[in-house]
């Protein structure tokens, strides 16, 4: 996928042995902070059948692209709209007609570039170059006004906009974080933007829920085999480090605030990054939950203790702790150490 905070690729392995050894290799697996949706991916492939939700609405883009859709959709309704250069995949005709939209001088060329001129009379901000957010502002008005007027499908709009945050992510000028753009435009960040086509995973596509909300909202509606828990680890809110993420799925055209742009994030604020609430929010889900196995990342520097976890775990169930070496994820200007542990903690029902 990309560079996410927290995202499991490289634990992959251990996370899927783990769920073999606790439910075999059939059932229902809960993805319950799935982010960029790897695990969830990855547990589809494994032939599970997989219930996966975020708060944010990036992630339910990913999760419906990469959990629900078998092959490319037809997308009818714009078919009129497109040449049909290639007339076996209708998907990479639209991603051409939107690759050679006229750039538009909208909200991201106005708040997210040099040449723009933030409404809050803050210096220029250099998150894309002009020429990038002007495609980007085309392409994203494009997009909103097929869903305004239902010429594309849920589904479809899912997998234009997951697409689109892809094609974005490599242009970024950021240091692995959109909290902040950098001061001059590094090397990807001058290429042009290019939706390319994603590749999508056809087996053990059917039967998989999306949802998209707060786990501790949503736990309550879940019956599950078992339940992965991949909580944030540090007071670091996805909301406010992948803002510009966010205001792509969602197509709108928040205030940017501050220097740095951001949206009001406070809608999607997590309680799992606070030292305050972040324990009784484990206990509600876990505790609403139709599922009786939990299976919880976390690491050595995250927010709690190991032993706080398994105090509060404890009263649930019977734990277990599975300690794993790690290389950490660090913004290119980080001088924390390069490793540290990561653990796999597995809890029983009682
Ligand atoms: C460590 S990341 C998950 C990474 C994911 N496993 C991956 O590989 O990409 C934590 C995720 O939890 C989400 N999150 C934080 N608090 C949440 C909550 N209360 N309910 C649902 N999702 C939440 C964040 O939006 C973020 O995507």
């Amino acid at each position: 996928m990309y560079r996410y905070i927290g995202n499991k690729t490289k634990l992959l392995p251990f996370i899927i042995n783990k769920i073999k050894e606790m439910i075999g290799d059939r059932g229902t697996v809960a993805d319950i902070m799935a982010g960029t949706g790897t695990v969830a991916l990855e547990l589809k492939k494994q032939g599970y059948s997989v219930i996966a939700s975020d708060v944010m609405t990036y992630s339910y883009h990913h999760l419906i692209t990469n959990l629900q859709l078998a092959n490319y959709p037809s997308f009818k309704g714009v078919e009129d709209r497109i040449n049909k250069e290639n007339d076996c995949c209708p998907y990479i005709n639209v991603l051409n007609y939107l690759n050679n939209l006229q750039p538009k001088n909208g909200f991201f060329f106005r708040e997210f570039s040099p040449l723009g001129n933030p409404i809050n009379g803050t210096s220029p901000r250099k998150y894309f170059t002009a020429e990038n957010a002007a495609k980007i502002d085309a392409i994203r008005e494009c997009i909103n006004s097929w869903v305004q007027n239902n010429q594309i499908s849920n589904k479809e709009e899912s997998l234009l906009k997951h697409t689109l945050i892809m094609a974005v992510n490599e242009v970024a000028n950021i240091s692995g974080t959109y909290g902040y753009f950098l001061s001059s435009f590094k090397n990807n960040s001058i290429n042009d933007i290019k939706l390319k086509p994603v590749k999508l995973y056809k087996d053990n596509s059917d039967g998989h829920t999306v949802m998209h909300g707060f786990a501790e909202n949503i736990a309550g509606l879940i019956t599950a085999d078992l339940c992965y828990i991949d909580p944030p680890y540090m007071k670091r809110q996805y909301a406010a480090n992948y803002h510009i993420l966010e205001t792509i799925a969602r197509g709108d055209f928040p205030d940017a605030i501050g220097k740095s742009g951001l949206r009001d994030w406070w809608d999607q604020h997590s309680k799992l990054c606070t030292k305050t609430k972040g324990l009784q929010s484990f206990s509600k889900i876990m505790t609403e939950i139709s599922c009786d196995k939990f299976l919880v990342s976390y690491s050595e520097d995250g927010l709690f203790s190991l032993e706080q976890l398994e105090d509060c775990f404890g009263k649930i169930g019977k734990v277990e702790v599975q300690e794993i070496d790690y290389s950490r994820f660090k913004s290119n200007d980080s001088k924390l150490p390069p490793k540290l542990k990561e653990y796999l903690i597995s809890v029983e029902r009682k």
